[in-house]
This record gives structure tokens, C-alpha cells and sequence, in this order.
């Protein structure tokens, strides 16, 4: 048996003999200390988040939100259960973010309570055998923090950063491993350039500030974050599989510069880079291609290519040569065996990344809840853990059992 301490040294050891052509065979598939387990964020589970700029965004007329978020899955209070279930299934971790509203609710006002609650939910996870990953900014942000302007506004990553700090200095005993900020490629693109996250503009030029502010905050809030532990830290990026056809490598590469590579760049100081990816996009000279007509379609619209995972995690370790963690992959669908489908394809890639020497820490499904996806409102069906609507009961689906026990032995 290897220790956590002693997986990067197999992993080196796998890294020497994929540049000489050769392949370290263990008994499993992913060492024993690679982290399983499940992901969410907040805003999409917890319910009740009124200080947050998207209780405003998802009632302002013209937003396109399907519904509002309103309770949520209501773990808030549930989170108890929520982590026992998922340690129960076989899970050792478990990846959740903080709400920045509920924390600072008006500038410089910190809630010492809600602090607490994320103490308890830090605790909860130990006390489970799960480690826990929370992330300190997953798309929500305090409202008063869009009343001055949002992330377009550059003093955004400063304040962004004295929360991190104020809110590490007292987590600091109860985590060892942490995302600064889910996705900070998102909101510039969805918020500032395609009008469907807050705060709704449709300006691409705003979309390159607010990418330097998100850049910036992350080096901040790390910075803020080691100055309290010595935790190991990374941010989690939207990456697609981007494939140029019918001679679109200069917009692929254009794309993947404003997407992706700006913040790999950003991940020179970080210890690992976190991976979110589901699916590909065909780019073609005009730009981003529609999935073919008859294309195969997930519950969310979006492409079914689970080898997306692969594609993006070797990409992330060949531009950053840093260790990876799979931070978010899954599937939206009613169809359990589908997801059971789709993550058996994206694993089997996973484990090739490893063959090849990659550095892969872990994996996280997203997500462990069937939860508030965004504009999207509560139909696509994400999770391992179904939640009745009206009585927020818990079902545990076949997917979830399946995962956990792969995750019990530590091979597919
Ligand atoms: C990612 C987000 C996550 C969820 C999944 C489906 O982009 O980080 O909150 O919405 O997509």
C-alpha cells in the first residue's frame, strides 16, 4: 500500500517510464490516495442565498433564467446527511465551495456565524474520512460587490482577496487543499460577453478586463490564502476539447488563447491545476461550430464526448507541467445508465493520462446533487444523488453506488 505522501513518487516514477516508452503496472489503476469524490458549489445547493448577485440576476426581467433557485437542495442544512452519504458510497472527498455573500454580506462585514457553519461542514467531512476541498468563489458574488461594478471593476480581486483571508484565518486547521476561484474563464464570457450570467452584458471588450481582474484576484487570494496555512492551492478551469476543422486552427488557437491559456499562465505559482471538462466544440475558420445535426446530446445541449476529459487534462499538464485534479466532469441526463456510460468512457481516458505519466491527483463527479444549474433552473439532472423537488428527499442512484465503488477499490 503507498501513503498519500508517496503518490506523487509512483507518479514521477510512471512520468520516467512513459519518456523511455515504458509503463509502471500496479494492481490498480489510480494509487491508493488519489482523491474520489463528488462536487458542488453553493449557490446551487445550499437555498436562501438572498445577498448573492444571482437571487437578483434570476428575478431581472430579461435574464432568461428558467426559475429561481429558492431553496435549492437546502444544504444548508442537510450537508450533514449530504457527506455521510457520500462517504457511506465510498467516497474520500469531497469538493464544495464557500458563499462569499453569506460571508461578507456588506463590505467588511463579516459574519462570524456563517464562518462557523463552514467550520461545521469542514469538521463534518473529517469526520467522515472525507477531504475536504472547499472553493472560495464559484460564479456568486456579494451583491454589493456587483453594485460597484462587479468584476469589471479591478479593486473586485483586492476585496475578493481580504475575504479569502479573513475567511482561511479561520478554516486555516480544517483543510489542507483549495480552489481559489471555479471557472474564472466563465463569467467574463457568460456575464460580460454572451449576456446570460450576471451582470448581463453583451461586450466583449468588457470580457478582456474582467479575465485580467479574475486573473489577478486568484494570484491575490492565494497569496491572501498562504499568508494564513500552507495549504496546497489551484484554480479549477472550464476547459473544452477544441478541435479545429476544415482549416479553423487559427480560431482554435485564438479561442484556447482567450479561454483557456491566459489562465494556465496564471497557475505558474499554484501547486496543482484543477480541470472541469465535458465536452468538445468543433471550431471551424468562422469560430465555435453547433453540434452536427443528429449529433448525440446531453441533458444540458451540450455534445456527448466524454473523451473531452482526456483531451483537456492533457492539455492542462503539457501547458503548466503541473500536477492535474479533475475539479468537475459528468453528464446531464434522466438516464442513469447513460452517466454510468459516459463516466466509464471519460475514466478510461483518465487512467490512459496516467499510463502516459500524467500527474492526476483525483477525480470529482460533478455532481453529487441534482441541483440548480444556472440559467438552466432544476431540469438537468447532474447528480449521483437524486433530490425530490417539494421534499428534498435524498435517492441514491445506481450511478452513485457504481462510482463509489470504484472508487472503494481504485480501479474501473
Ligand atoms: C460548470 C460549473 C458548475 C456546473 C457545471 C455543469 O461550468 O462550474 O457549476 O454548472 O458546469
Amino acid at each position: 500500500m503507498l501513503s498519500v505522501a508517496e503518490v506523487p513518487i509512483l507518479n514521477a516514477l510512471r512520468s520516467q517510464a512513459a519518456r523511455v516508452g515504458c509503463r509502471v503496472v500496479t494492481s490498480r489503476s489510480f494509487a491508493p490516495g488519489f482523491l474520489w469524490g463528488a462536487a458542488t458549489s453553493a449557490y446551487q445547493v445550499e437555498g436562501g442565498n438572498y445577498t448573492s448577485d444571482w437571487w437578483v440576476w434570476e428575478r431581472q426581467p430579461g435574464s432568461g433564467c428558467a426559475e429561481p433557485s429558492l431553496d435549492a437542495c437546502d444544504h444548508y442544512h442537510r450537508y450533514r446527511s449530504d457527506i455521510q452519504s457520500l462517504a457511506n458510497l465510498g467516497f474520500n472527498a469531497y469538493r464544495f465551495s464557500l458563499e462569499w455573500s453569506r460571508i461578507e454580506p456588506e463590505p467588511g462585514e463579516y459574519s462570524r456565524a456563517q464562518l462557523d457553519h463552514y467550520r461545521r461542514m469542514l469538521e463534518a467531512c473529517h469526520e467522515h474520512g472525507l477531504t475536504p476541498i472547499p472553493t472560495f468563489h464559484h460564479f456568486t458574488s456579494p451583491r454589493w460587490v456587483a453594485e460597484q461594478d462587479g468584476w469589471a471593476n479591478p479593486a473586485t480581486a483586492e476585496r475578493f482577496a481580504h475575504y479569502c483571508r479573513v475567511a482561511a484565518a479561520h478554516l486555516r486547521d480544517l483543510f489542507e487543499m483549495a480552489i481559489t476561484i471555479n471557472e474564472p474563464n466563465m463569467p467574463p464570457l457568460l456575464g460580460y460577453q454572451d449576456g446570460i450570467f450576471p451582470p448581463g452584458l453583451r461586450d466583449p471588450g468588457a470580457r478582456q478586463l474582467v479575465n485580467a481582474t479574475f486573473i489577478r484576484a486568484h494570484e491575490l487570494a492565494a497569496e491572501a490564502i498562504r499568508t494564513e496555512t500552507d495549504v496546497r492551492l489551484g484554480l479549477a478551469l472550464a476547459m473544452v476539447d477544441l478541435q479545429p476543422v476544415d482549416g479553423g486552427e487559427e480560431a482554435a488557437a485564438a479561442l484556447r488563447q482567450v479561454r483557456e491559456d491566459v489562465f494556465l499562465d496564471a497557475t505558474s505559482g499554484d501547486d496543482f491545476v484543477g480541470v472541469n471538462a465535458y465536452t468538445r466544440h468543433e471550431v471551424g475558420p468562422e469560430g465555435i461550430r453547433a453540434p452536427a445535426a443528429g449529433a448525440r446530446l446531453t441533458g444540458l445541449g451540450w455534445e456527448y464526448w466524454p473523451q473531452a476529459l482526456e483531451a483537456c487534462v492533457r492539455r492542462a499538464a503539457d501547458v503548466t507541467g503541473k500536477p492535474i485534479l479533475v475539479t468537475e466532469n459528468g453528464i446531464a441526463t434522466d438516464d442513469d445508465s447513460e452517466r454510468i456510460a459516459y463516466v466509464t468512457e471519460a475514466l478510461t481516458g483518465l487512467r490512459r493520462c496516467i499510463e502516459a505519466g500524467i500527474d492526476v491527483r483525483g477525480y470529482l463527479y460533478w455532481s453529487a446533487l441534482d441541483n440548480f444549474e444556472w440559467n438552466h433552473g432544476y431540469a438537468p439532472k447532474f447528480g449521483l444523488i437524486g433530490v425530490d423537488r417539494v421534499t428534498q428527499e435524498r435517492t441514491i442512484k445506481p450511478s452513485a453506488t457504481w462510482l463509489g465503488a470504484i472508487a472503494g477499490r481504485g480501479s474501473l
